[in-house]
C-alpha cells in the first residue's frame, strides 16, 4: 500500500519525484478547431514549463478531462513524466477510485516509486477521499499467481505526494477507511481452501493485536456453542471438516461509550448448497465469496482499530462455517432448535445463512446487549435478481436506522436500496410442525428471508437492519471482490459516536 502524504513543498513546481499526476476537469479543456487548450492557468503553466508537449498530447489524443480518461506524456526535466488523469465535470460526485487506478497505471508503466498528485482545481475537493480512491484503487491481487509480474517486482508505488492543499489528519482517515476495504477484498478474493473459519478467527486475532487496548477477540468453538445451544448455526457447520469458528471482536472506546451497537457478517467461507446441493448455474464455484458480509464486517473493525471513535462499544460478530455435504450433515426435512428455543424445519439445506444468522443476532441482542445492530450477508440469488450487481438490499425495523444506513451509504458509496418487510409473506415461513420452515415459495425471496431473521430478532428492544449484499459483493467484469460494505459499515458506526 503506498504512504500517502501531504507535500511539505505544496507546489507541483517544486515537485522531485518520478512521475507528476494531475487531476484536471472538462472545464479546463477548449475545443478550437482541431487543436486543444488549456483554459486552466495551471495546465498553461505546466504546460510551458514541458515545452507544450501536454496541448500537443491533448490535441493528439483529443484529451478533454473526460471522466476516467488518461494521457501520458515524456516531459523531460524537471519531471520523468506528466500524466494527465480526466475527473469529468467539476459538479458531478468525483470517482476517486479510477483516479487512484489511473496512477497506479501511471506508476507501474514509468516504473516509478513516488508520484505527486495535484488537481488544477482543488476547490471543495476532501483529501481523505482522493487518498481513499488511491489506495482502493492502486491495490492489485497477485498473491495467488506464482510469478510475479517483473516490471512490478523491481519498482512499485510507494509513496504518493499530495500537491495540493491537503489536512494531514484527513489523508489519514481517507486511508483508515480505504485500508478497511482492502482488509475486506483481501479476504473475500480468498479461495475456500485457504479463507476458511479459522482464517477468519485469524484475520479478527490480527486486528485485536493491532489495537490490544481497545480490541478485544473472544471465539467460540463448537463445544461453547452447544453450551449456549446454537442449533442453527451448528446444524450448518455439520457436515464440514473444518471446525466452526464463532467469532466475536469487541471494540471499547477510551473513556466508556453511552452506546452499544453490533454488526453481524455471514460468515460461510463455501457454501456448496448442501444437500440441496448448487447445481446449474448455481456458481458453486464462486461461493469462496459467502463470507463477503463477515469480510465486511472485519474490514470495518480494521478501519475502527485505527479511527476509535469515542463513546460507542462496537460488537463484531461472525457464525463462521461451512457448507458441505456428508454422512453427519444437515438432511433437508430435519428440524433444528435455535438459542433461544425455537424450531425450525430445515426445509431446503441452502438457505444455510439465515440459519447461522438467527444464532449470531440472538447473540448480539442477548450477550452484547446492543441497541442496533446491522447484519450483513451474502443472503439470496433474489435480491442480485431484483437490484443487480451494484446495489445491496436494505432492510430495517425503524426509519432511524434506514435513514442511518441511506446516509452511510451515500457517504461511503457502497449503494444500498430500501426493500420492504412485507408481514404477509411471513406466512410462507410456517411449519405445520415446526415454529418455522428456513425458505418460503420463490417468489420475493430476499423479503422471505429477511423476514426469517427479523423473527429472531426482539424489534422492540432493539433497533435492526439486515443488508444483502449478494449482487454487489464480487465484480465479475473485474474479477474480484469490491469491499463492499467495508466502509458503509464503518461510516455507520462512527456516526454513532459523539
Ligand atoms: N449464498 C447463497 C446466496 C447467493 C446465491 C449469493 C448466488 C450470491 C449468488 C445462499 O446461501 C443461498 O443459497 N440462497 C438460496 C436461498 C433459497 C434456497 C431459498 C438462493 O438464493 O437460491
Ligand atoms: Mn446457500
Ligand atoms: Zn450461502
Amino acid at each position: 500500500m503506498p504512504e500517502i502524504r501531504s507535500s511539505v513543498t505544496a507546489g507541483f513546481k517544486d515537485f522531485t519525484g518520478d512521475v507528476l499526476v494531475v487531476g484536471c476537469y472538462e472545464e479546463d479543456f477548449n475545443a478550437e478547431g482541431g487543436n486543444i487548450t488549456f483554459s486552466s492557468s495551471m495546465l498553461q503553466d505546466l504546460d510551458s514549463i514541458c515545452n507544450e508537449c501536454l496541448s500537443d498530447m491533448a490535441s493528439r489524443f483529443g484529451f478533454k478531462g473526460s471522466k476516467g480518461a488518461s494521457q501520458s506524456c515524456w516531459a523531460g526535466s524537471p519531471f520523468k513524466s506528466v500524466v494527465l488523469a480526466g475527473l469529468g465535470k467539476k459538479d458531478t460526485k468525483k470517482e476517486w477510485k479510477s483516479f487512484g487506478k489511473a496512477i497506479a497505471s501511471a506508476a507501474k508503466s514509468q516504473k516509478a516509486g513516488i508520484v505527486g498528485v495535484a488537481l488544477t482545481d482543488a476547490g471543495g475537493v476532501h483529501a481523505g477521499d482522493v487518498a481513499n480512491g488511491i489506495v482502493n484503487g492502486a491495490y492489485e491481487s497477485t498473491r495467488f499467481k506464482s510469478k510475479k509480474d517483473e516490471s512490478e517486482s523491481k519498482v512499485s508505488l510507494s509513496g504518493v505526494e499530495f500537491l495540493f492543499d491537503a489536512d494531514s489528519d484527513a489523508i489519514a482517515t481517507g486511508v483508515a477507511y480505504a485500508r478497511g476495504s482492502l482488509f475486506t477484498r483481501y479476504l473475500v478474493e480468498a479461495p475456500p481452501n485457504v479463507c476458511t473459519p479459522s482464517h477468519l478467527a485469524a484475520a479478527a486475532k490480527h486486528i485485536a493485536s493491532i489495537c490490544p487496548d481497545r480490541m478485544s477477540l473472544k471465539v467460540l468453538e463448537k463445544q461453547d456453542c452447544e453450551e449456549i445451544g446454537m442449533g442453527l448455526y451448528l446444524g450448518v457447520a455439520e457436515a464440514s471438516k473444518e471446525d466452526p469458528k464463532f467469532i466475536h471482536l469487541t471494540y471499547s472506546p477510551e473513556g466508556g461509550a453511552s452506546r452499544k451497537i453490533a454488526i453481524v457478517g455471514k460468515g460461510l467461507t463455501f457454501d456448496a448448497g448442501g444437500y440441496n446441493l448448487k447445481v446449474g448455474a448455481s456458481m458453486i464455484e464462486m461461493m469462496k465469496f459467502d463470507m463477503g458480509g463477515s469480510g465486511a464486517t472485519l474490514g470495518a473493525a480494521r478501519a475502527i482499530a485505527d479511527i476509535k471513535p469515542s463513546d460507542v462499544e462496537i460488537h463484531f460478530i461472525i457464525a463462521s462455517c461451512e457448507n458441505m455435504i456428508d454422512g453427519r450433515g444437515l438432511r433437508p426435512g430435519d428440524i433444528l432448535v435455535a438459542s433461544n428455543g425455537k424450531t425450525v424445519e430445515v426445509n431446503n439445506t441452502d438457505a444455510e445463512g439465515r440459519l447461522t444468522l438467527a444464532d449470531a443476532l440472538l447473540y448480539a441482542q442477548n450477550q452484547c446487549n446492543a441497541e442496533y445492530i446491522v447484519d450483513i450477508a451474502t443472503l439470496t440469488g433474489a435480491c442480485m435478481v431484483a437490484l443487480g450487481g451494484d446495489l445491496g438490499g436494505m432492510y430495517a425495523s425503524t426509519d432511524e436506522v434506514a435513514e442511518q444506513l441511506k446516509k452511510a451509504s451515500s457517504i461511503s458509496g457502497d449503494k444500498v436500496w430500501h426493500m420492504p418487510l412485507e408481514e404477509a409473506y411471513l406466512e410462507q415461513l410456517k411449519s405445520p410442525i415446526a415454529d418455522y420452515k428456513n425458505t418460503g415459495g420463490r417468489l420475493g425471496g430476499s423479503i422471505t428471508a429477511a423476514l426469517f431473521l427479523k423473527e429472531f430478532v426482539d424489534t422492540d428492544k432493539c433497533k435492526w437492519s439486515h443488508l444483502d449484499i449478494a449482487g454487489p459483493v464480487w465484480n465479475d467484469k473485474e474479477g474480484g471482490a469490491t469491499g463492499f460494505g467495508a466502509q458503509l459499515l464503518t461510516e455507520w458506526a462512527v456516526n454513532h459516536s459523539t
